[in-house]
């Protein structure tokens, strides 16, 4: 669900034994990366699916909760979904995220960001009015889920800690860190990142507190995070020429 601002900084850094896939709904964006970046990077892959979207893709024919990403079980590193959740209900969420389990490798993170609200958020948030999207999240559409704007309803969609928390562990993930925490309400005196951001790994994946380096693949230290993740919440900060899908070396905590 990445496009162009995290694919071409990625192929200066990925090696074609690397990979790097990314999935959307909008078929004119995915066209152009394949025929601009593909055409150039083989083992960069971008899939369009004609799911129906308010936002995206309103004329869409199938469902978001229809599509089984065409990608094998435990291939992929890190998957990030940036911006993607943040206009989603909950059953699409648990969708993808139940995806990500599926592609998951035994150690492998997720990047999700998302808006958590509590009152004290909310109230901040609209006191501060950080960003030109004025939100509010003034309507309540269900247990712990709030939208900014009834005429767009996936305009922006936030959550409660119990709502989110709720959500992971329905698709068998579970936090591989606190939640980091966004800037955007103006609430954090020190946010870790712009949005609120959820870490995630496999429910079942044991804590080991090693930095692994796996074998046969080399490691390309000190490159700079192309996904603009900073404070490195998925040791994205160092990448490999060598990984066979995003990033090399995975240091799990
Ligand atoms: C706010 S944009 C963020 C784009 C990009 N991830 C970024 O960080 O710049 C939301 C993206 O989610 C995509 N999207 C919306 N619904 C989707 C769905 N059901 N499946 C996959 N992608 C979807 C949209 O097409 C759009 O590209």
């Amino acid at each position: 669900m990445r496009h162009r601002r995290d694919a071409i900084p990625l192929t200066r850094i990925l090696s074609p034994l690397g990979s790097y896939v990314c999935i959307d709904i909008i078929e004119p964006s995915i066209h152009w990366c394949t025929k601009s970046i593909s055409a150039r990077h083989p083992n960069f892959r971008f899939l369009y699916f004609d799911a129906a979207d308010q936002l995206h893709n309103p004329g869409g024919k199938m469902r978001t909760r229809d599509i089984r990403l065409p990608l094998a079980d435990g291939s992929f590193d890190r998957i990030i979904v940036q911006f993607v959740f943040t206009h989603m209900l909950r059953d699409e969420i648990v969708h993808y995220l139940a995806e990500c389990r599926r592609l998951l490798e035994p150690f492998g993170l997720v990047y999700a960001t998302v808006f958590i609200y509590h009152d004290a958020i909310l109230g901040k948030a609209r006191a501060t009015n950080l960003t030109p999207f004025n939100l509010r999240f003034a309507h309540e559409v269900g247990p712990g889920c709030r939208i900014n704007d009834s005429s767009h309803p996936l305009g922006a969609v936030a959550y409660s800690n119990d709502a989110l928390h709720e959500m992971i562990g329905w698709a068998g993930l579970r936090l591989a860190r606190p939640l980091l925490k966004g800037a955007l309400s103006g609430y954090y005196e020190k946010p870790d990142d712009g949005r609120d951001v959820a870490v995630l790994e496999k429910e079942d994946c044991f804590p080991v507190k090693v930095a692994m380096s796996r074998a046969g693949r080399s490691t390309c230290h000190g490159e700079p995070s192309p996904t603009g993740l900073r404070g490195n919440p998925i040791g994205a900060g160092r990448l490999s020429k060598d990984c066979t899908s995003l990033i090399l070396e995975i240091t799990v905590v």
